[in-house]
C-alpha cells in the first residue's frame, strides 16, 4: 500500500483553508493509502510559544484530527516531538542541504520580514525539518496546500541528492495539490491567503468559531464591485466565497452560479455562513465528546507505530553515512 504524510501546526488558529486545502483531502485519501498526519510542534517553536499554550493546542489538533474525520484505526496520528528520529535525521539532511536552497524558500522571507529582530536558525532550517518527516516514513504523496509547494519541491531536491551519494534509501514523494482549495483566501483580502497568523481577525473562518462569529465575519468579508455572482478571476474575493460554498455543498459550478442568479451579495454570504455552521457544528460536538484517556490512547499508538517505520529508515540512513558507534560498529 502506498503511503501519505501530512502534518499542520499546532500553532494558531486552524481554519477553513487548512480544512480545504489539506484535512478534506487526508480523509478522503486516507482509505487508499497508509496514512500518517502528524501534529508538527518542532515547527511551530520556529517562532516563539508560549509553553502551557502550546501544550493545549497540540492536544486540541490531535482531537480536531478525530473529530473532522481522520479514523485513527486506518490512520496514524502522532505527535512529532514524540518520534526523536525527525530531528535526527533533520540534523542529517542539514549537511546536504545548501543555504542558497532555503535563502530561496519564499514562506521563510515572508516570516522572517514580520519577525525581523530575533529570526531563529530553526525558521530558517525549517524546510529541512519538514524533509525529515516525509521521508522517514518514505512517503509516496504529500497532500498540501499551495503554499507548501516549494518545500516539497526541496523534499525532492534532498531526496534524490541523497540517494546519489549514498545509495538509494528514500523513495522521492510527489506532492498532492488540489485542484479546488489549494488557495484559499482571506476573507478581508482577497489577494492575501487565509492565514493562522493573521492580524485581521476576521479575515479567517477558523474551525472553532462560534455561529454568531462565522455569520459577522462572512458578512463583514469584503467584495468586488459589480453585483453578478459567478467564478472570475477578474473578481477574487466573490470567487473565492464561491468557492468556499463550492467545496463544502460539493456542487458543481454550473448548478452554483445558477442558483445565485438574481441573488446579491448578501444572500451569497448567508447561505455561506449557514452552510459553513452546518458543517462545523457536528465536528465542534465531536470535539467536545474525544476525552483525555481516548486521546492519549490514539497518540500513544500512533507514536508507536510511527516510530518502528522511522527507527528503519534512520537505521539504513546512519548505515550508508558511516555513522557507527559502538552500538553498530560491530554489526
Ligand atoms: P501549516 O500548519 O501552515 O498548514 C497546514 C496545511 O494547510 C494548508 N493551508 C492552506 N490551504 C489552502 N488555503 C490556505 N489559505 C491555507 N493555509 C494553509 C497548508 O498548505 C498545509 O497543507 N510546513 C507545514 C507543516 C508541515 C508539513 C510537514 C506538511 C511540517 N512537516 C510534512 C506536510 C508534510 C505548515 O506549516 O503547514
Amino acid at each position: 500500500m502506498k503511503r501519505i504524510f501530512s502534518g499542520i501546526q499546532p500553532s494558531g488558529n486552524l481554519h477553513l483553508g487548512n480544512y480545504l486545502g489539506a484535512i478534506r483531502n487526508w480523509i478522503s485519501l486516507q482509505h487508499e493509502y497508509e496514512s500518517f498526519f502528524c501534529i508538527v510542534d518542532l515547527h511551530a517553536i520556529t517562532v516563539p510559544q508560549e509553553p502551557e499554550i502550546l501544550a493545549k493546542k497540540i492536544r486540541d489538533l490531535a482531537r480536531l484530527y478525530v473529530a473532522i474525520g481522520i479514523d485513527p484505526k486506518v490512520s496514524t496520528i502522532f505527535v512529532q516531538s514524540d518520534v526523536a528520529a525527525h530531528t535526527e535525521l533533520a540534523w542529517i539532511l542539514n549537511c546536504i542541504t545548501r543555504m542558497s536552497e532555503l535563502e530561496r524558500m519564499t514562506q521563510y522571507k515572508d516570516k522572517a520580514k514580520k519577525q525581523r529582530e530575533n529570526v531563529g536558525v530553526g525558521l530558517f532550517d525549517y524546510p529541512a525539518l519538514m524533509a525529515a518527516d516525509i521521508l522517514l516514513y518514505q512517503t509516496d504523496l504529500v497532500p498540501v496546500g499551495h503554499d507548501q509547494k516549494q518545500h516539497l519541491e526541496l523534499t525532492r531536491d534532498l531526496a534524490i541528492r541523497f540517494n546519489r551519494d549514498y545509495g538509494e534509501i528514500f523513495r522521492v514523494p510527489e506532492p498532492f495539490i488540489p485542484k479546488l482549495g489549494a488557495r484559499i483566501m482571506s476573507l478581508q483580502d482577497p489577494l492575501k491567503k487565509m492565514s493562522k497568523s493573521d492580524e485581521e481577525a476576521s479575515g479567517s473562518i477558523n474551525l472553532f468559531d462560534s455561529p454568531e462569529d462565522i455569520s459577522k465575519k462572512f458578512r463583514r468579508a469584503v467584495t468586488d464591485s459589480g453585483t453578478e455572482i459567478r467564478f472570475d478571476d477578474a473578481r477574487p474575493a466573490i470567487t473565492n466565497l464561491l468557492m468556499i460554498y463550492q467545496l463544502l455543498t460539493d456542487k458543481q459550478t454550473e448548478e452554483i452560479e445558477e442558483h445565485f442568479i438574481g441573488k446579491g451579495y448578501a444572500h451569497l454570504k448567508s447561505e455561506l455562513a449557514e452552510v459553513t455552521i452546518e458543517f462545523l457544528k457536528p465536528i465542534q460536538d465531536r470535539l467536545r465528546a474525544i476525552g483525555d484517556d481516548e486521546l492519549d490512547r490514539i497518540l500513544t499508538d500512533g507514536c508507536t507505530r510511527a516510530e518502528s517505520i522511522a527507527a528503519g529508515t534512520l537505521s539504513s540512513v546512519r548505515e550508508r553515512m558511516g555513522l557507527k558507534g559502538v552500538r553498530r560498529a560491530r554489526h
